[in-house]
């Protein structure tokens, strides 16, 4: 955090209202002293999280996240604290006296420059007279040089090692590139990517974290190269093209799914900006949380073939699984979008956009795959197949109607239809009302133990209100919790720089101890609805001497029955005593 001067953090947060902040991403509702919404850090549909005014804090009592605004913004944004400190300032108009450049220096900068100027290297490379082969292939596949420039297309080439040469010569660690996956260290050192097309592939903030390289030559391998799982390149927790599309998303509220790179490149060069690749066959729950955040409807536009519309059916339904709204593009008679829109042209597509099928008539289509309707078991099967995909439609009417046509069509009884899809409806809820249940069991906390839940609240106490910090000095006892000892020491440092205490800025101060921080959190989420009350602080430090005490006794207890000089015995014995009699 160094960056960005305590005092400023403070006085932002001061000036910000985190009922104010945390409503403008999800809905809160005042009841009583708290305000409440569903918690966006977990599958939930409760309304969990609980944010505080007077305490300027959030909750969430199922997953157990807590925290400030910062670290709201933080968590919500997928950004560093010192990210979240300058959204939530320019928010504000706030004025920060650290430069925004700096502020970005966060924990893998230096792996993020190395990647810059790799993908630099490669885009130069394209200009040369070696990169006219790739070029002719790039303008074969209709990509001009307003498209190169675009997504920083570029070319890794046929020499073996050429990138390592030159960041060797940057004086660029080799330890560094081999875990940036750009050079392997086999025998000799070369180049990941020889003699192929290169693709940055970005964060959601924008940093490129790998490439892919694609083959233009009659070369043998793989079609496209990735770079493998790094510290930094995380495949399933990016999508491609996500930082350029974010917000064309959140303007459209609707994200276009599609399976390919050049599919998400061409119709984001034609202008359908809200366009994302998922490189991939399915959607990994961190990159379904990327799109949660964007608060839009899913339209998919797989490629048509088998495999496409397998994918269709099973990416819709997990993202329905999770409450989206789904919708599908079919383009037919081709490969896939970036086909379709070389051939049929982008106002063609457009078409298309502007008349997605809702996915629960996409399924009604697909389950009929492979069926025979004519033949009793097929249809039976068909039926319930279909039964089964309605139950996760929420809207009334759209089911009614799709069982009315179920009946119609295929002669069946309306009455049947509809309590069987009853009796599937409380199956799901009686699964789900299970899995929400674990899930609660299986985050909070297993019953404190006594002693744990006083600590817990002697700390948070003192996190909130100076006044407990100095009774602790005035009656210091010893925390024998090692993890606990560690807070005291902030909460005290704090208060020696400060003079005063209070919850949500000491939460900024510890924000990046990671020895400390989830510990914090944790009494946050736990004692956060406790009154503040002297007497019952005073209380909190009588019965953590008496647990140290009996400790005390017990190790006492321990030495005395190994020890062997009878003079020491009796020291021993009387130290006993004394402390029973609470002369200690
Ligand atoms: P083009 O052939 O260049 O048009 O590719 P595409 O973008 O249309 O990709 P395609 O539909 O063939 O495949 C979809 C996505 O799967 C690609 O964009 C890649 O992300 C990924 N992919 C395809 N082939 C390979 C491969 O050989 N290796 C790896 N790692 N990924 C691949
Ligand atoms: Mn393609």
């Amino acid at each position: 955090m160094a960056l960005i001067p305590q005092e400023e953090i403070t006085a932002l947060r001061q000036c910000v209202d985190i009922v104010e902040v945390i409503s403008s991403y999800i809905p809160l509702d005042h009841k009583g002293k708290n305000y409440f919404g569903v918690c966006p850090f977990h599958a939930d549909h409760s309304p969990s999280m609980s944010v505080s005014k007077e305490k300027q804090i959030y909750k969430c009592f199922s997953c157990g996240a807590a925290g400030n605004v910062f670290t709201f913004v933080q968590n919500y944004e997928n950004v560093s604290f010192a990210q979240a400190v300058e959204i939530i300032a320019q928010k504000v108009g706030f004025h920060l006296s650290t430069p925004i450049k700096s502020i970005q220096n966060e924990k893998y900068s230096h792996y993020y420059e190395i990647m810059e100027v790799s993908s630099k290297y490669f885009t130069n490379n394209l200009k040369t007279e070696q990169g006219k082969a790739a070029l002719e292939y790039l303008a074969k596949r209709f990509l001009d040089n307003n498209a190169i420039k675009e997504f920083n297309i570029g070319l890794a080439l046929k020499n073996k090692d050429l990138l390592y040469q030159i960041l060797k010569s940057k004086n660029y660690q080799e330890k560094d590139l081999e875990n940036l996956g750009l050079i392997n260290n086999h025998e000799q050192i070369t180049d990941v990517f020889i003699n192929r097309v290169m693709f940055p592939l970005h964060d959601p903030n924008g940093n490129i974290i790998g490439f892919s390289g694609r083959l233009y030559d009659n070369s043998e391998g793989p079609k496209y190269l990735n770079t493998r799982e790094t510290i930094i390149f995380k495949k399933g927790q990016m999508l491609f093209n996500y930082h350029r599309a974010k917000n064309s998303i959140q303007n459209n509220k609707s994200i276009i799914l599609v399976e390919g790179y050049m599919d998400a490149i061409r119709l984001y060069l034609n202008g359908v900006k809200n366009v994302v690749a998922i490189m991939g066959t399915s959607l990994t729950s961190d990159q379904i949380k990327l799109i949660q955040k964007l608060h839009c409807k899913v339209i998919l536009c797989l490629d048509s073939d088998e495999p496409g519309q397998k994918a269709t059916y099973e990416i819709g339904n997990i993202l329905k699984n999770q409450n989206f709204e789904v919708e599908v593009i079919r383009l037919t008679g081709n490969k896939d979008p970036d086909e379709y829109i070389i051939n049929q042209g982008i106002d063609a597509f457009k078409k298309n956009l502007n008349s997605p099928i809702k996915f629960l008539d996409f399924t009604i289509n697909y389950l009929k795959q492979n069926k025979n309707l004519n033949e009793t078991v097929d249809l039976a099967n068909y039926v319930n197949d279909v039964l089964k995909d309605l139950s996760q439609e929420k809207d009334p009417i759209l089911i009614d109607i799709t069982l009315k046509k179920l009946a119609d069509t295929y002669n069946l009884d309306y009455e049947i239809l509809q309590d069987k899809l009853k009796q599937i409806d409380k199956l799901n809820k009686d699964i789900k009302q299970e899995k929400e249940l674990k899930f609660v069991n299986d985050n909070k906390n297993i019953k404190l133990s006594k002693y744990e839940k006083t600590l817990k609240n002697l700390l948070f106490f003192m996190m909130n209100d100076a006044k407990y910090v100095r009774i602790y000095q005035e009656n210091l006892v010893f925390i024998n919790e090692a993890k606990y000892r560690e807070i005291i020491k902030e909460i005290l440092y704090y208060y020696e720089l400060h003079q005063t205490i209070n919850l949500a800025d000491f939460l900024s101060f510890v924000t990046n101890n990671e020895n400390v921080l989830p510990d914090v959190l944790n009494i946050v989420n736990v004692c956060s609805d406790i009154e503040l009350e002297e007497t019952a602080f005073y209380d909190f430090l009588k019965s953590i001497k008496v647990v140290n005490e009996k400790q005390t006794i017990k190790e006492l207890k321990e030495k005395l029955k190994n020890c062997m000089d009878k003079n020491e015995k009796i020291k021993i014995a009387n130290q006993i005593a004394e402390i029973k009699k609470g002369c200690v």
